[in-house]
C-alpha cells in the first residue's frame, strides 16, 4: 500500500469525530481554521460552538460590533485574528456578495488567510487539490521521507511543498488532507511517537535510521 492509502486507512479508523468534519460550508470551516491556528483542538472547540451559535452565516458575522466579536473571543489570546476576521467577513459581503469563496487563489486574497488556511478552506469546501503544510504535516513528511532540510529555510519550504503537493495528487484532497494532519496530531507525535504501532513502521526512513527524535529539524530564529 502506498504511504498515501496507509495514511487514508488510518484515519478511517482513529479520526476524532470534530464538527467542522461534518461540512463543506467554508465559512463555517474557515471559522475552524482561523480559531485553531494557535489553538488546541480541546481549547478551540468551545469558542467554535459559540461562534457558529452567535453567527450562523458569513453576514450575520459582518454585521457583529468589533466588541461583540473581541466579547466572545475572550480567553483565546491573539486578539488580532478576532479583528481579522470581522474585517474578512465584510470584504467577503463587499467583494463576493456574501458568497464564502472556496477557490484557492479567491482564498488567499482575504485577511488573514494564507496558504495553509486557502488550502484547507479550499480543499475541505471544494475537494481543490491543494495540499496543506502545517506543523503535523512537515513532521511527518520529514521523518517518513527523511528530510533533514531545516522546516523554517526557503530550501525547505520549497521542498516540503513540492512534495505534498505531489503526494496530494490522485487522491481525494478533502479526506487527504484532514488525513495526514490527524496522523501527525495523533500517531506521529512530537515526543515519542508510538513507532511500535505505526501502519508506516516499516517505510519510515526515522525509524529505521533511529532520526525520529531529530526530525524535522527546525533554525533557531
Ligand atoms: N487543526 C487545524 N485545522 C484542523 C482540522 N481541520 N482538524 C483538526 N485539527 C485542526
Ligand atoms: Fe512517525 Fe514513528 Fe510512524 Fe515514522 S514510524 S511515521 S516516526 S510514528
Amino acid at each position: 500500500m502506498s504511504f498515501q492509502q496507509e495514511i487514508i486507512k488510518w484515519y478511517k479508523i482513529n479520526k476524532r469525530s470534530l464538527p467542522w468534519r461534518d461540512t463543506t460550508d467554508a465559512y463555517v470551516i474557515w471559522l475552524s481554521e482561523i480559531i485553531l491556528q494557535q489553538t488546541r483542538v480541546e481549547q478551540g472547540l468551545p469558542y467554535f460552538n459559540k461562534f457558529l451559535e452567535n453567527f450562523p452565516t458569513v453576514s450575520d458575522f459582518a454585521n457583529a460590533s468589533e466588541v461583540q466579536v473581541l466579547k466572545l473571543w475572550q480567553g483565546l489570546g491573539y486578539y488580532s485574528r478576532g479583528r481579522n476576521m470581522l474585517f474578512t467577513a465584510k470584504q467577503v459581503m463587499d467583494e463576493h456578495s456574501g458568497v464564502f469563496p472556496v477557490r484557492y487563489e479567491q482564498l488567499v486574497k482575504l485577511k488573514g488567510v494564507g496558504d495553509y488556511t486557502a488550502a484547507a478552506i479550499s480543499s475541505f469546501s471544494n475537494n481543490e487539490a491543494k495540499a496543506v503544510l502545517d506543523g503535523n504535516v512537515f513532521r511527518v513528511l520529514a521523518r517518513y521521507f527523511g528530510i533533514a532540510e531545516p522546516i523554517n529555510s526557503t530550501q525547505g519550504k520549497k521542498t516540503f511543498t513540492a512534495l505534498a503537493q505531489s503526494l496530494i495528487e490522485g487522491q481525494e484532497p478533502s479526506i487527504y488532507n484532514q488525513a495526514i494532519m490527524e496522523f501527525g496530531a495523533l500517531q506521529c507525535k512530537p515526543k515519542s511517537p508510538a513507532c511500535q504501532i505505526c501502519p508506516l513502521q516499516l517505510g519510515c526512513y526515522a525509524l529505521q535510521h533511529q532520526k525520529v527524535e531529530v526530525l524535522p529539524v527546525k533554525l533557531k530564529t
